[in-house]
């Protein structure tokens, strides 16, 4: 029980929903697409902190299934965003060691679009230093479904291990910690099957503010805490000695 019970000062998986570059860019008089290019910045600067503390999986959510709702500019831009970021970042990330996956419903995306991401996949897949999912047209209830209709075409007993291992992050454990920027305290349909026992921290900052301080302050928050897995926190404590 110890690896499961005890919170490990390293959380092993982060996961975050980079939120607050809109409002960012509004502070500033700038349009909203140049906050996202400010949070994409940040992203990066994101992935060479993880690496230093020692976090071998990196989440982050960077456009829901809700997100079309936006306005056509705001959705084109960001699609735009992403080619790029590809084209560029790639060979800075395969230095890095760093593997790239891209869960969410591709179907939607355009064909451009999804060879690259395929092709990022494939050409970082043999990267072990840091796992970096970026969710994109990902949601938590999609992902679900889309799992339980896979198990149901090939007939296969629905179970929590059968339904886990068919989501599209099923080759990560789930998030040890996630964490949400920009003021908001909810989930907006992120991991909502994965983050069933994570521990959530909320930082005020907006995404492209989001400060060194301010993430490996939420590494030290998560290291204070007892994850008890409906255990009391004597048997956690311990099932702890045991293992020391
Ligand atoms: C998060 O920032 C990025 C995406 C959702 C793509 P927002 O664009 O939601 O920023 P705010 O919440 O409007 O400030
Ligand atoms: C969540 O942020 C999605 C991403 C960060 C990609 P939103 O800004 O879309 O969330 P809501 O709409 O405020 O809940
Ligand atoms: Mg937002």
């Amino acid at each position: 029980m110890g690896v499961d019970s005890r919170t490990d000062s390293v959380p092993h998986h982060v996961a975050i929903v980079m939120d607050g570059n809109g409002r960012w860019a509004q502070q500033r008089m700038l349009p909203r697409l140049a906050g996202h290019r400010q949070g994409l910045d940040k992203l990066r600067e994101v992935v060479r902190w993880s690496i230093e503390a020692g976090v071998r999986v990196l989440t982050v959510f960077a456009f829901s299934s809700e997100n079309w709702r936006r306005p056509a500019d705001e959705v084109s831009g960001l699609m735009g965003l992403l080619a790029r970021a590809l084209d560029r970042e790639v060979p800075e990330l395969l230095r890095a060691g760093v593997r790239l996956h891209f869960p969410g419903d591709r179907q939607a995306l355009a064909a451009t679009l999804r060879r690259s991401l395929e092709a990022a996949e494939a050409q970082t897949a043999s990267n072990d230093r840091l796992v970096l999912n970026v969710c994109f047209n990902y949601g938590g209830r999609w992902d679900i479904v889309q799992a339980a209709q896979a198990l149901a075409q090939r007939g296969e007993p629905i179970t929590e291990a059968s339904l886990s291992a068919s989501l599209v992050l099923a080759h990560v454990p789930d998030p040890d910690l996630v964490i949400r920027t920009g003021c908001e305290q909810r989930i907006s349909n992120f991991l909502i099957w994965q983050m069933a026992y994570s521990e959530l921290y909320f930082s005020d900052a907006l995404w492209p503010a989001f400060s060194r301080e301010a993430y490996f302050q939420a590494l030290d928050d998560y290291a204070r805490r007892q994850r008890r897995f409906g255990r009391t926190a004597e048997q956690v404590a311990s099932a702890r000695q045991e293992t020391v």
